[in-house]
């Protein structure tokens, strides 16, 4: 009988060690390799060698900090920002923007050959982000003590709870970025402290979350463990004059995990903020999902709208449709189109645009996709052409069922999360569909972030 040795984990933490660095991982790591032992590595590229600070090494695998690189590759830029790796968001920047792009397309090339095997097709290049620096128009920073006490930004470092400070941000949209730390300017003239979910329970403010618009407009949420932030009619004209179109604060007395609570009260300003996409003017309600860069979102909703091609002869679905974004796009050269959504203010807002926009074939309902879906066909048209948005989960199996005997010609599915889409194609293959093409987009530039479009028609 024959016995598994166990296996020579070649580190112990605190060890220095060289290793050659062999592909990209998923998230903020390169994967490296010492023989056959994988160590993770942020902060270096495929094709290096370096020498590390062993961090942590378990029979599976270890984690090492870059000390100094032996050999780098010429794909190597300098990061722009100065909070790189203590930030846990763009752990990309050490790759030059070419190479970033085309890595995005391996790895959704690696996706959809896994979900379709023999029936796998060619992933198209990354569309490239309108720029790779500020283009992120919703900005959203943890409010934190700083060394006096006092208030200051931070964001979450990599894989943990806790948070950096950051004084610059090239990522986001200036505009954006300089309300944010105006915002904290002037709560800092207030006597109200940054909460902390187990050092400081009590105190009021949790978060700055800011969303610019590419017309100028801006919308200031400060989001509080109370409802009202006594006081904070004092920075208001101050923020309006330095560029805020609204300032409302949002009640969140919950999860640590969850940015928003429920409820959202306006403080000074207009209401909304509109956004331009394609020619269509939407109504952003402060807490809805939208597209953090228009730009980006403006090649999105072209590439469905060429994939779809809707006539006035074709009834049009968009699931998930957030505040229809794809949906009012698609009305324009459809008979119709129905937008199905679970938040009630994108809904609102959906609604709004159609009007503001002269749409009158536009119609939302607030709900669930899958029960809409199950009515399709009986009291609803039967839609011949489906977008579908889903959230980072994916699809449900309700979803996909009712999508197999809805049987549309074509879906153009829009997806945030490689995993789920690894997931949900082969299900649309069972149910009836077949992929014929996959696009990746570039959302969030610096980031291992990759947003995709599979293109599917019904198979004969
Ligand atoms: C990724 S966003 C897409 C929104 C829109 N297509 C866009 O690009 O602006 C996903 C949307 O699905 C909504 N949602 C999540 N689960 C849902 C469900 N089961 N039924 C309906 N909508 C849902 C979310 O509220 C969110 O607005």
């Amino acid at each position: 009988m024959s016995r598994e040795r166990p296996r020579v984990v070649p580190v112990e933490k605190g060890d220095q060690a060289t290793v050659d660095v062999h592909a990209l991982g998923d998230g903020p790591d390169g994967l490296a390799k010492i023989d056959d032992y994988v160590v993770f590595v942020p902060g270096v590229l495929p094709g290096e060698r370096a020498i590390v600070d062993i961090t942590s090494a378990t029979r599976k695998f270890g984690r090492g900090e870059l000390r100094h690189l032996e050999q780098a590759s010429p794909d190597r830029v300098e990061p722009r920002c100065a909070h790189f790796l203590q930030c846990g968001g763009c752990h990309r920047q050490h790759q030059n923007y070419r190479a970033q792009l085309l890595s995005k397309q391996q790895r959704i090339q690696k996706t959809v050959d896994f979900a379709l095997g023999a029936d796998t097709v060619a992933v198209q290049p990354t569309v490239a982000a309108a720029s790779p620096y500020g283009e992120r128009h919703k900005v959203a920073v943890q409010l934190l003590p700083d060394a006096r006490g006092s208030l200051t930004a931070g964001f979450h470092r990599a894989r943990s709870p806790d948070l950096v400070a950051i004084d610059d941000c090239p990522a986001s949209d200036p505009l954006a970025w300089d309300l944010v730390q105006r915002t904290i300017e002037l709560l800092r003239e207030l006597p109200h402290r940054a909460w902390d979910p187990w050092f400081a329970p009590k105190e009021l403010l949790r978060s700055v979350l800011v969303r610019t618009t590419t017309t100028g407009s801006a919308h200031v949420v400060v989001v509080a463990t109370e409802p009202r932030i006594a006081g904070i009619e004092r920075i208001v004209d101050r923020l309006l004059r330095d560029g805020a179109s609204s300032l409302s604060v949002n009640h969140n007395d919950g999860d640590p995990a969850r940015l928003l609570g429920p409820h959202t009260e306006l403080v000074a300003g207009r209401p909304f903020v509109h956004e331009e996409v394609g020619g269509v003017t939407f109504r952003l309600s402060p807490t809805v999902f939208f597209q953090t860069s228009p730009r980006m979102a403006g090649h999105l909703v072209q590439h469905v709208l060429d994939w779809l091609r809707p006539t006035a002869a074709d009834d049009v679905a968009d699931l998930y449709c957030g505040v229809g974004l794809l949906t009012l796009p698609l009305a324009r050269r459809a008979r119709s189109a129905f937008g199905i959504e679970l938040h009630g203010g994108a809904v609102d807002d959906a609604r709004a645009s159609a009007r503001d926009n002269g749409i009158a074939n536009a119609t939302f309902r607030c709900g669930q996709v899958a029960g809409w879906l199950r009515e399709c066909g009986r009291e609803l048209p039967r839609p011949r052409l489906v977008a579908l948005d889903p959230p980072r989960t994916g699809l449900t199996p309700d979803v996909v069922e009712a999508l197999r005997s809805l049987a549309p010609d074509r879906l153009a599915y829009v997806s945030c999360e490689p995993q789920a889409l690894q997931r949900d194609l082969p299900l649309l293959q069972a149910a009836g569909f077949r992929t014929v093409s996959v696009v990746p987009f570039d959302m969030f530039p610096q980031t291992a972030h990759v947003e995709s479009l599979a293109c599917l028609e019904r198979a004969t």
